[in-house]
Formats: structure tokens, C-alpha cells, sequence
């Protein structure tokens, strides 16, 4: 008799630096794209950061925020710090900037880093900037720009995700 193995979901880390502002908010803006596609059994979307300053923490307020006025809901999550174990533990690590794709690569063994990569990978079309700016000593707009920015790579990748059937 054949037996099919049982699939486990599709299993995505997004890492900032604070885990309150960037990688919660690409956390949740994922979480629902991966919805709006149906997919949301298949794809777990998780998130941390490199820093452990605010472990335990609710995502930043000004970031809720912002969230709430783009119409996305807080889905509860607390911050994080990143762990060597997430290397094996998930499909795809998504750092949000720069300093925390180098960070990540710190953490990991070296044979994970095939599995990092930026989210400016998924980036609009026409979008000059290479990474996710860090909103957190900035005003209200910035966490606006953080929102529409991550919406746009949110729905590249979920796009990615179907065309190489989640492989
Ligand atoms: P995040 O933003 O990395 O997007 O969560 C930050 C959060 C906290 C700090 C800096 C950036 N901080 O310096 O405390």
C-alpha cells in the first residue's frame, strides 16, 4: 500500500531587531494575505527579534496603531528573541533589515543560510529602498510607511509561495 507522508505546514520567521514593530507587523500583514489566498493552513507565520530588550513585550502601540488604521487586528503575540534552534525549526527566516540579516547569519550554522532572506526580495516593483526602515524613533507616518511597505512584499510573497506550490 502507499502511503503519502503527513505534510507538515509551510513554517515562516520574520526577525527585526526589538520583535515590536517590524517583524510582529510583517507577522500579522502575512497572516492575513496567507488568508485572503486560502492558504492559511498550509503556511505558520511566527516572529522575533535579534535583541532580547523586549522579550515577553505586546508590539509596540504605535505600531498597533498603524495596524488598526490599514484594518489589520493584533493577533495577540508577544516578543521573542531569536534562537539558533529556529535554523531548523522553520522553512524560511525573513530578517526585515540589513543589520539583522547579518545577525540571523551570526546565530545560525553556516548550512541555514540558504534558508535567510531579506524582505526586500519581495519588495514592489519600483521600490528604491532595500530594506524595511526601523519606524521606532520616527513619528506616526513612518509606522504608515512600515505597514504599506510590508503589505506590498506580504502579497509578493504569498504569490512566490503559490507559484512553487509552498516546495
Ligand atoms: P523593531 O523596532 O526592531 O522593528 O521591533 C525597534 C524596537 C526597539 C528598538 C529599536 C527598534 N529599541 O531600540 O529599543
Amino acid at each position: 500500500m502507499k502511503t503519502t507522508p503527513p505534510t507538515r505546514p509551510f513554517r515562516i520567521l520574520f526577525v527585526c531587531l526589538g520583535n515590536i514593530c517590524r517583524s510582529p507587523a510583517a507577522e500579522i500583514v502575512c497572516r492575513a494575505a496567507l488568508a485572503e489566498a486560502g492558504l492559511d493552513g498550509q503556511v505558520q507565520v511566527d516572529s522575533c527579534g535579534t535583541a532580547s530588550y523586549h522579550t515577553g513585550s505586546r508590539p509596540d502601540a504605535r505600531m498597533l496603531a498603524a495596524l488598526e488604521r490599514a484594518g489589520f487586528a493584533y493577533g495577540g503575540h508577544r516578543a521573542r528573541t531569536l534562537r539558533r534552534a529556529d535554523a531548523a525549526e522553520f522553512d524560511l527566516i525573513i530578517p526585515q533589515d540589513r543589520e539583522n540579516l547579518r545577525d540571523v547569519l551570526a546565530v545560525f550554522p553556516a548550512e541555514a543560510a540558504a534558508k535567510v532572506r531579506p524582505m526586500s526580495e519581495w519588495f514592489p516593483a519600483g521600490e528604491t529602498r532595500c530594506e524595511v526602515p526601523d519606524p521606532y524613533y520616527g513619528g506616526a507616518e513612518g509606522f504608515d510607511d512600515v505597514v504599506q511597505l510590508l503589505r506590498g512584499a506580504a502579497q509578493q510573497l504569498v504569490h512566490e509561495l503559490i507559484r512553487k506550490e509552498l516546495q
